[in-house]
């Protein structure tokens, strides 16, 4: 299974998921990373793995067409079965949806459909909920939509501290990301 990496900054779940393909918890290969943010962190983490990269804002393009042409022609390059969304922080359109059907995977730090969007983590904190949690689905055109392929759920202690919430819901997102995803594999969902 060739895996395509998208991610937008620090890459502490690409980190994750590059770690679990070395210990052999996660049967793929990590073909490519395509980043839209110049200054991300994640860029230095594909590099020491030797994951070929590409930096391409959508600014860097003409249109937002151009731009998933331009993506798509570097997925098809390295042989991509499927795309693997780690802190992308952009919305996948149709060429690259029509392209990958059932084949772009999201994981999203929040209970979804609780708490979709940009901050699911804080959302949650912040709507004083006794518990929140880590969900990982299939992508459509919506955001934070798609059909859910795995959760874990937390509970939040009355006590902490936004910066604990998120260290716990990191945590979770590193270990099950990979096992979600070697389930998947797995199960013979994705029949490559
Ligand atoms: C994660 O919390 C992920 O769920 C969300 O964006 C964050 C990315 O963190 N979509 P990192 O870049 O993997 O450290």
């Amino acid at each position: 299974m060739n895996i395509a990496l998208f991610a937008s900054g620090t890459g502490s779940n690409v980190q994750a998921l590059i770690t679990a393909v070395e210990e052999g918890r996660l049967d793929a290969t990590l073909v490519c990373l395509v980043c839209d943010n110049p200054q991300a962190a994640v860029i230095d983490k594909a590099q020491q793995a030797q994951i070929p990269t590409l930096v391409l804002p959508p600014s860097a393009c003409p249109h937002r067409q151009a731009w998933e042409e331009h993506i798509l022609a570097f997925l098809q390059a390295h042989q991509t079965d499927l795309i693997v969304l780690a802190g992308f922080m952009r919305i996948i359109g149709d060429t690259l949806l029509e392209a990958y059907p059932k084949r772009i995977i999201n994981i999203h730090p929040s209970l979804l459909p609780e708490f979709p969007g940009r901050h699911g983590i804080q959302d949650a904190y912040e709507a004083g909920v006794a518990q929140t949690g880590v969900t990982i689905h299939f992508v459509d055109a919506g955001i934070d939509t798609g059909e859910i392929i795995a959760q874990e759920s937390l509970a939040i202690p009355q006590e902490a501290t936004l910066a604990e919430l998120e260290a716990a819901i990191h945590a979770i997102e590193h270990r099950l990301y990979p096992a979600a995803l070697q389930t998947l594999i797995e199960k013979g969902k994705m029949d490559k």
